[in-house]
């Protein structure tokens, strides 16, 4: 335990030093009362929870300890994650709060973080987005004002977006930025200017184009998008990469829909420009990703604003296959309040052309029923494969995809009711289809058709290091029984399928066995054998016929039922454990629980014997396994 604190804490002291220096002057109980109406119990305080729906108060803060603590939930944390929870906000952001809060300086990072942009940068950007907005007025930009009537923009919006206009003059803007104060490598840094290749003045990167200002969430212009008004390529010209513009973190419209999105809980993402201008003229808080893909930090930064953004896209072949991409980078973050919807338009239209055609009640009528996360992604990699389905190839590659899904699903909450409700959209389909799976295939003697081919050979250090793992061939029992019996697949083949094992080679077995079995149901345990051997994983499938026994263990509900259900039993017992060992670890990096390290350490001791001999029902410690 001595050495236990100080290993805690992280490299460069003194900054971590400042931040818990900072943490400790600041009034907790004070700042959760902007939030939640506390009373005094003793030493602390409390109240109803603020992030769980309660009517009896369980929520408690121990200012002298400077945390708070849900006795209902399990919310736990200090001042800045409590703002953090609260308002959504990054740490970051958390923090500016906190001092906006209650007028205590935070610590600024020493060294070479503290380097912010040059605030220039920023002056320029406005400088320049000013200077856009007043040549819109110009007698030249006619055809721009005219084209932006056309698009059903009015003054307000124009005004409201400030819209502009770049003139076709490669040295105007230089000019007139320069006369007041701004230097040339400046506006060169901003993006505004260009060098010429060979010699001669910086010139002007947007020309003859209308400008719309792109600003960063504290609504400071940090660059532009300019939109040809003819056929000129690109469409599009974005500022590129700066110091203050980075496509894959800026929102296009971020800073405007904030306190809307916050307010109204709703949020839609939009492909461009002038859908989100349509749909906050429809009433709808919008962004748009900036010409790039919606990229990691981007969905973070709206699951800050909202549970479930409305991702809203054209409905050809392309948008689709954005959309599923879209939801493949999504699924590692998702949490229990922390989804995406999809709303796909009929196929040319974009927000912005059904506002044009039909209005505000249009757009509001196409975002009324968005379809949710597990219903769009089935239906898009459904309608990708033939409609009947006729081909034993195409229903595994429907499996494999919605599996490998799944799989990207890090929270297991999420994960276990997205396999569920995919499973039941797959068997209902099949169903219709007159293809239950679970019926053998009929003629094909078994073997008859072929293994698959053995999949990509696991390089040898892999398999070492695997095997080496004692401690995690504890998942040994799940496969046990699946080699001895392949034909209990027809039973739990979807329970496996959405299993993901901790030790990489039995991970390894277990999509070898599933490949297997999707390809041939009559697979007996000789002919998985064969392929297993075939894919170099004979000496590991061996290892777990030994370890894995019968699959039913004496003296527990293992031994008894069928032999599916022993199964399931197997599966549940070695889930529960996974669950606790993950909530012991979260405990154990916990701040706060460093004095109970010790402790810690007995029950994780104790969870290992147990692991070893492998008895049945939940330990008895008081560490509650999450149900749901
Ligand atoms: P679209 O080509 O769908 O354009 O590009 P749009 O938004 O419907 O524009 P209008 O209605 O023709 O004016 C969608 C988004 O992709 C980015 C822009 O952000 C655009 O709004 N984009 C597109 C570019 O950055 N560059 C391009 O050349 C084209
Ligand atoms: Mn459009």
């Amino acid at each position: 335990m001595t050495a236990g604190g100080a290993a805690r804490s992280r490299p460069g002291a003194a900054t971590t030093a400042s931040l818990e220096e900072f943490k400790a002057r600041l009034p907790l109980a004070e700042i959760v009362g902007h939030w939640v109406k506390l009373s005094r119990r003793g030493r602390e305080w409390v109240g109803l929870c603020p992030f769980h729906n309660e009517k009896t108060p369980s929520f408690t803060v121990a200012e002298d300890k400077g945390f708070y603590h849900c006795f209902g939930c399990g919310a736990h944390g200090d001042a800045v994650s409590f703002v953090m929870a609260v308002e959504r906000l990054e740490f970051k952001e958390a923090i500016a709060r906190l001092e906006e809060l209650t007028g205590i300086e935070a610590p600024r990072r020493a060294g070479p973080e503290a380097k912010r942009a040059d605030p220039g940068l920023y002056e320029a950007n406005a400088a320049a987005a000013l200077w856009f907005q007043a040549r819109l007025a110009d007698p030249e930009a006619g055809a721009a004002r005219a084209y932006l009537e056309r698009r059903g923009l009015d003054r307000a919006t124009i005004g409201a977006f400030r819209l502009g206009w770049a003139p076709a003059d490669r040295s105007a803007l230089g000019r007139s930025l320069a006369r007041q104060g701004f230097a040339s490598a400046l506006l060169v840094s901003a993006g505004l200017l260009r060098v010429p290749e060979g010699a001669g003045e910086p010139y002007a990167l947007f020309r003859e184009r209308v400008i719309f200002p792109i600003a960063d969430a504290r609504g400071r212009i940090v660059g532009f998008g300019g939109r040809t008004l003819g056929d000129a390529q690109p469409k599009y010209l974005n500022t590129p990469d700066t110091e203050l513009f980075h496509k894959g973190r800026l929102l296009y419209g971020l800073d405007r829909a904030i306190e809307p999105a916050r307010r109204s809980g709703r949020l839609v993402v939009a492909e461009g420009y002038m859908d989100v201008i349509a749909l906050e003229r429809a009433g709808f808080p919008a962004v748009a990703p900036l010409g790039t893909a919606m990229g990691e930090e981007q969905l973070l930064r709206c699951w800050r604003l909202v549970d479930c953004p409305i991702v809203c896209l054209d409905g050809d072949a392309a948008g689709l296959r954005a959309a599923l991409r879209l939801a493949e980078r999504a699924a590692p973050l998702l949490r229990p309040n922390r989804s995406l919807a999809f709303v796909v338009l009929p196929e040319g239209e974009d927000p912005d052309s059904l506002m044009r055609t039909g209005g505000a009640e249009a757009l509001a009528g196409a975002l009324a029923r968005p379809e949710p996360f597990a219903a769009f992604v089935f239906r898009v990699v459904r309608a990708g494969l033939s409609p009947g389905l006729e081909r034993m190839e195409e229903r595994a590659r429907l499996r494999t995809t919605l599996r490998g899904l799944v799989a990207k699903v890090a929270d297991p909450d999420v994960r276990a009711s997205l396999a569920e409700d995919l499973r039941a959209r797959l068997t209902a389909e099949l169903e219709r289809l007159g293809l239950d799976r679970r019926s053998p295939r009929r003629g094909a003697p078994s073997g008859a058709r072929g293994l698959p081919p053995a999949s990509r050979a696991v390089p040898a250090s892999e398999l070492l290091s695997g095997l080496g793992r004692l401690e995690s061939w504890r998942e040994a029992p799940i496969l046990a029984p699946l080699l001895a019996n392949p034909e209990l697949l027809a039973e739990v083949e979807e329970e496996l399928a959405e299993l993901v094992l901790e030790n990489p080679v039995l991970e390894r077995l277990r999509q070898e066995i599933l490949l297997c079995w999707s390809q041939d149901h009559h697979l007996d345990a000789t002919g998985l054998a064969d392929h297993l051997a075939r894919c170099g994983l004979a000496e590991p499938a061996a290892r777990v016929r030994q370890a894995g026994g019968s699959g039913g263990e004496a003296g527990t509900d293992e031994a008894s039922g069928s032999a599916n259900d022993r199964w399931r039993a197997t599966v549940a017992r070695l889930r529960r454990r996974l669950t606790h060992r993950r909530e012991l670890d979260a405990l154990a990096q916990r701040p706060d629980m460093a004095y109970v390290e010790r402790p810690l350490g007995g029950l994780d001791r104790l969870l290992n014997a147990r692991d070893e001999d492998a008895a049945g029902e939940p330990p008895p410690y008081p560490i509650r396994p999450r149900e749901s």
